[in-house]
Formats: structure tokens, C-alpha cells, sequence
């Protein structure tokens, strides 16, 4: 069998701005519990004028690059589905910004919310042909719906950095995966759009199948049972989701549906995700953030993870979380991420969401909003310009 790999760091940023649900409801007129329970979410993060993708995932790599050090990183992933160049990888910037080596290779990976799974998997393959390597898994997105549209409610925005590496100190990565493509069109963005489109219910119908073909190869390619494990991660593009995808599971798998179980195996990989919203790539590692940081000592135990992208393509695969792993969390600074944020109220939510560069190569300074690590300073003669305050 391969050589232990798995995850070595997990560390999360989100944004300057949180709009509550509540004050969308207020806005709309929507009963409030239907954000509350029906889709389960209580607010989104809303990026400053001044942050993006770039911007989040050099600070949610920053303190992983400050624990570890840069000489055994020779290669950083970025995924995402909210790029901002067609040509060049965001984590291009994100190198920059961090003062990383020249001798690295850096990419971009899309498949919607799916790539940051394509990017660990490609991370596992290159530290278990040399051990010695680690590799830097950024996943970072901007979730932006039209306004007023039934998608406005899951908008969010965050990145997850994760420094891959063998003997991981957080979770252990296993083989087999199970995994499922088919072509859908739930969710797409064509070129010319800031906005997702999406069809809601064909969304959430092709995430079911999705999950179910995916057991199905796992199981067939020699998986664990579903008995086995403690807890599943899912991705969340809302959190109720992550339980209609479980039920889904446990049905297909012929088991009994018992909601208490279900609320075991899924209630501690959502307190962050509740409250920020859907952040796309990294929503799925949000989850396991969530578990490991608030679900008490894991150690040894067998998480699941579910990671979908529309379009489609699904993966399921198992971690085991390593004994000791308490020591290397970030708790602390991810509880501080999310209550950083500065509440805004609809309007000026309203006003942000409007915000775009015009394409003209004119000086397009932003305003300082941000009071995080990274800002966007603006877009001179095209070209991005970030500072590391
Ligand atoms: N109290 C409690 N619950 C209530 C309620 C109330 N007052 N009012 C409504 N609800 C419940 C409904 O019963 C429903 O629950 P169930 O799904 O369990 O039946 C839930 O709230 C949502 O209600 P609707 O289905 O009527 O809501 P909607 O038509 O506004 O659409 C949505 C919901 C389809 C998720 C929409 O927000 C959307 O399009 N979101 C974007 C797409 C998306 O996130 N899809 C998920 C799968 S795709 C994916 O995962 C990739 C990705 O990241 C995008």
C-alpha cells in the first residue's frame, strides 16, 4: 500500500464584510426560516471592494507558509471557479505575495466546486512519488448569484490553504476514491458572466446521482463500508444540503433513515459553512475545518468526504484523522476569521455586489476597505495590483 499522505496544515480565510440572513429577508420578504432551517444558512460572507480570491487565499496560506517554511513546497495548487484571468493562475499572485521560491510550480485547476479535490488528489500523487515534497492547496471563491434570484440566499466567499505532505500531522488521506462525471447543466458560468447560472432543482438532483455513482464505484473499487465511518464532510453550497445528500446515501445504501444518526454524522461539519455561505472549492474543507476544530478528540476516527462540482463530477474518498492532531489545529484563528467580519447592512451589500472593474486599461485604484493581510490596490493597464499591508 502507498506511503502515508494526507493533509499536514488546514488553515481558512474568509472576508471583511458578513451580510445576515436576516436582513435579506427583511429585504425580500422571505419567513426567515426558511434561510434558517429550510436551506440551513444564517449569513454570508461579502468580500470589501478590495478583496478577491487572490487576496483570501494568500491569507489563509500565509500562516501555513509562516509554520512551515517554503523549502519543501515545490508545487502550489490553486483552485477555483471564480477566476480572475483566463491565462494566468491566481496562485501566480499568491506566490508573489508570499515571498515563495522561484523554484516552484504553480497552477490553476477548474471543475467547479470539484477542483480543490482534483488538486489534493494531484498533491497525494506527487508526495507519494517523493515523499520529501510537500505541495500548497489553496482553494478560494467568490459565490456570486444574480440579486433577487433564488441563488442570492447561498452566495458566500472564502479559501482553504492545506499544506499536503507524507506523514500528515491532521488526516490521512486513503485510496480508493469512488468517482462519478456525467454532462449536466445545473450550474455553469459562461465567460462573459460575473453571475452563476442555475437550474436549483436540477442542482440539487444532479449532486443526489452524483453521490450515489460515486459510492457505487467506491464501493466497487473495494471501499469501507458505510458503517465505518464517524462523520461525513459533503460539500455545502448550503448546509441542509449536506443532510438531503446523507439520507440520499443512507437510502440507496438500504439502511433505515434515522434522523439522529444522520444529525451525528453530519451536525459538527457545518458551523462554518452556516455562517459563511458557499464558498465553492473550499466548502468541503470548511467542513472539515468545522469537525475537527469544534467535534472534540477525533483521533484515529474515519471521516468520509463527498466532493461534488456541477457540471458534473463527483469523488468520494476516506481520511483517518491522526492521533495528536489537536496540537496543529488553528481553532483560534479560524473562530476569529469568521467573527473578524463587519456587518453590513443590504444596501450596502447591494452596492458591493454591483462592483466591477470596466474593461477600458484605465486606473481603477479601490477604496481600503479590507483590514486583512492582502488587498486588491486596483487594476492599472489591465493588470491586478496587490499589496501585502
Ligand atoms: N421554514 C422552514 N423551511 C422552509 C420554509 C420555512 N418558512 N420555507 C421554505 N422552506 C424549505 C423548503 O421546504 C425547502 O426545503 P426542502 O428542500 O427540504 O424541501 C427549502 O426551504 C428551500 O425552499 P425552496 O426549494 O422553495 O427554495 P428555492 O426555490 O428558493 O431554492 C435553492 C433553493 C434551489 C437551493 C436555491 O437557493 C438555489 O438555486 N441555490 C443555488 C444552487 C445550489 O446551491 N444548488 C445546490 C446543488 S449544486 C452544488 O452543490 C454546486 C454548487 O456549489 C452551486
Amino acid at each position: 500500500s502507498p506511503s502515508p499522505a494526507g493533509i499536514h496544515d488546514l488553515s481558512f480565510a474568509t472576508t471583511e464584510f458578513v451580510l445576515p440572513h436576516t436582513a435579506l429577508a427583511a429585504y425580500n420578504g422571505t419567513e426567515i426560516g426558511k434561510y434558517h432551517v429550510g436551506i440551513g444558512q444564517q449569513a454570508m460572507s461579502v468580500p470589501a471592494a478590495d478583496e478577491d480570491i487572490v487576496t483570501m487565499g494568500a491569507a489563509a496560506a500565509a500562516p501555513i507558509v509562516s509554520r512551515h517554511g517554503t523549502d519543501r513546497i515545490r508545487t502550489v495548487v490553486f483552485a477555483t471557479e471564480s477566476s480572475i484571468d483566463q491565462a494566468k493562475s491566481a496562485g501566480v499572485y499568491v506566490h508573489s505575495l508570499l515571498g515563495m521560491p522561484s523554484a516552484t510550480r504553480v497552477v490553476e485547476l477548474k471543475q467547479a466546486c470539484y477542483g480543490a479535490t482534483a488538486a489534493l488528489q494531484f498533491a497525494l500523487g506527487l508526495v507519494r512519488r517523493d515523499p520529501a515534497q510537500q505541495v500548497l492547496v489553496i482553494a478560494s471563491d467568490v459565490s456570486k448569484y444574480d440579486l433577487d434570484s433564488p441563488g442570492e440566499a447561498t452566495q458566500g466567499a472564502a479559501a482553504v490553504a492545506m499544506l499536503v505532505g507524507a506523514e500528515p500531522a491532521l488526516v490521512r488521506i486513503e485510496e480508493p476514491s469512488g468517482l462519478f462525471t456525467a454532462d449536466v447543466m445545473d450550474f455553469w458560468r459562461p465567460n462573459y458572466r460575473e453571475t452563476a447560472l442555475v437550474d436549483g432543482q436540477e442542482s440539487i438532483t444532479a449532486y443526489l446521482q452524483a453521490v450515489q455513482g460515486a459510492w457505487k464505484d467506491y464501493q466497487e473499487q473495494g471501499g469501507r463500508g458505510l458503517e465505518s465511518f464517524d462523520a461525513f464532510c459533503y460539500h455545502q453550497p448550503f448546509t441542509k444540503m449536506a443532510y438531503k445528500a446523507h439520507r440520499h446515501l443512507l437510502n440507496c445504501c438500504g439502511h433505515v433513515i434515522d434522523e439522529a444518526q444522520i444529525a451525528r454524522a453530519i451536525g459538527q461539519t457545518t458551523a462554518y459553512n452556516r455562517v459563511v455561505g458557499n464558498s465553492y472549492t473550499a466548502s468541503l474543507y470548511l467542513a472539515l475545518a468545522a469537525l475537527l476544530d469544534d467535534a472534540g478528540d477525533l483521533s484515529g476516527r474515519s471521516v468520509g468526504f463527498l466532493s461534488y462540482g456541477s457540471g458534473s463530477v463527483a469523488e468520494f474518498f476516506a481520511g483517518t484523522v491522526v492521533p495528536g492532531y489537536q496540537a496543529h489545529l488553528r481553532t483560534a484563528a479560524h473562530r476569529q476569521a469568521i467573527s473578524r467580519r463587519q456587518p453590513v447592512d443590504y444596501a450596502r451589500y447591494r452596492e458591493l455586489h454591483g462592483l466591477s472593474f470596466p474593461p477600458d486599461g484605465a486606473d481603477h485604484p479601490t477604496p481600503p476597505q479590507t483590514t486583512g493581510p492582502f488587498r486588491l490596490s486596483g487594476l492599472r493597464d489591465h493588470k491586478r495590483v496587490y499589496e501585502r499591508r
